[in-house]
């Protein structure tokens, strides 16, 4: 099968942990969540490269105050190659722009998604973390850029449309063969807020779904998030000690915690599922599934 091989293909990334940031719903927070989680891995001492899937309507680029010179529209149609086209922000974080209101990126075709997945997993081997930005919803495009991901971590809100459109998402994933989900829930006034949102969830798709969730914590809602966007900066640089940048700053250390524990434990990131599903992983993921999980 198509994504089978491309699975398959991604063993030559080596170590590097590719994480998809998805939605149902747009708006829920995704790019700010990543760039921030991403950063913050940066200041960890990561190597963090960002994949700006979000084609056609790619913001990266924006939230970080940069200009690229070619997006990824030159890679496909200008000759141009993966290294022509990536971009250093001056925080560290290395980003593949995909460019705004650009037609000829909407509806590839599997060639030339293939072309991009290819390109970039020429150079994700020289980095930790490869994070997707992928659209919002259940188009071709975002089911494809979430099953070349290793990890797939659905933002979500309290909203429940916000819901309703994850649960839809995760059910069509589902069907392509993704089992494991993490959920990160923003926007929200405090862990209480966020923990019912999660268990709403939870329960819909442990009723319906055969897949795993795990939470991975939240990210609360805050003026200074909106403040940085119109500086077009990173909240945790910005404003480092705020409640904000302290709680991504602590998701991203446990999630690289996790990375550690993998990482000694000497696994390659292809074999990371088939380690979950069989229940061999080490304990610190253990307990953080859905079906452990107790409010
Ligand atoms: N934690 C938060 N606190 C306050 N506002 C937020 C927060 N996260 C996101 N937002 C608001 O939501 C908007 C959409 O965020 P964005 O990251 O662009 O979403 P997506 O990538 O999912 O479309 C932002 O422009 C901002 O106004
Ligand atoms: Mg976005």
């Amino acid at each position: 099968m198509y994504y089978e091989k491309l699975l398959n293909e991604q063993k030559n990334i080596g170590l590097t942990r590719v994480i998809s940031f998805t939605s149902g719903k747009g708006g829920v927070g995704k790019t700010n969540s990543l760039i921030n989680i991403g950063l913050a891995l940066v200041n960890e001492g990561r190597r963090v490269l960002i994949l700006d899937a979000d084609l056609g309507l790619a913001n990266v680029d924006i939230l970080l105050g940069l200009t690229p010179k070619y997006t990824l529209e030159d890679l496909l149609y200008n000759q141009k190659n993966i290294e022509d086209i990536i971009i250093e922000s001056e925080n560290g974080l290395s980003v593949i722009p995909a460019g705004s209101g650009v037609l000829s990126l909407l509806n590839l075709d599997a060639n030339k998604k293939s072309l991009i997945i290819s390109e970039v997993e020429r150079i994700a081997k020289d980095y930790d973390y490869l994070l997707i930005d992928t659209g919002a919803g259940i188009s071709d495009d975002v089911l494809f850029f979430n099953t070349v991901a290793m990890e797939v971590v659905c933002v979500i809100n309290s909203e429940p449309t916000s819901l309703t459109d994850t649960y839809s998402l995760i059910k069509v994933l589902s069907q392509r063969g993704e089992k494991d989900f993490s959920i990160l829930v923003n926007n929200v006034k405090n862990e209480t807020e966020a923990k019912n949102a999660y268990k709403k969830l939870f329960m819909a798709v442990e009723k319906f779904l055969r897949v795993k969730l795990k939470y991975v914590g939240f990210i609360p809602s805050d003026p200074i998030v909106n403040e940085a966007i119109f500086e077009q900066k990173a909240f945790v640089d910005m404003y480092p000690s705020s409640e904000v940048s302290r709680k991504v700053v602590s998701l991203a250390k446990n999630m690289d915690a996790d990375f550690f524990d993998f990482r000694v434990k000497g696994g390659i990131q292809f074999f990371f599922k088939e380690l979950l599903e069989q229940g061999k992983y080490g304990s610190s993921l253990n307990g953080c599934y859905g079906s452990d999980f107790s409010f």
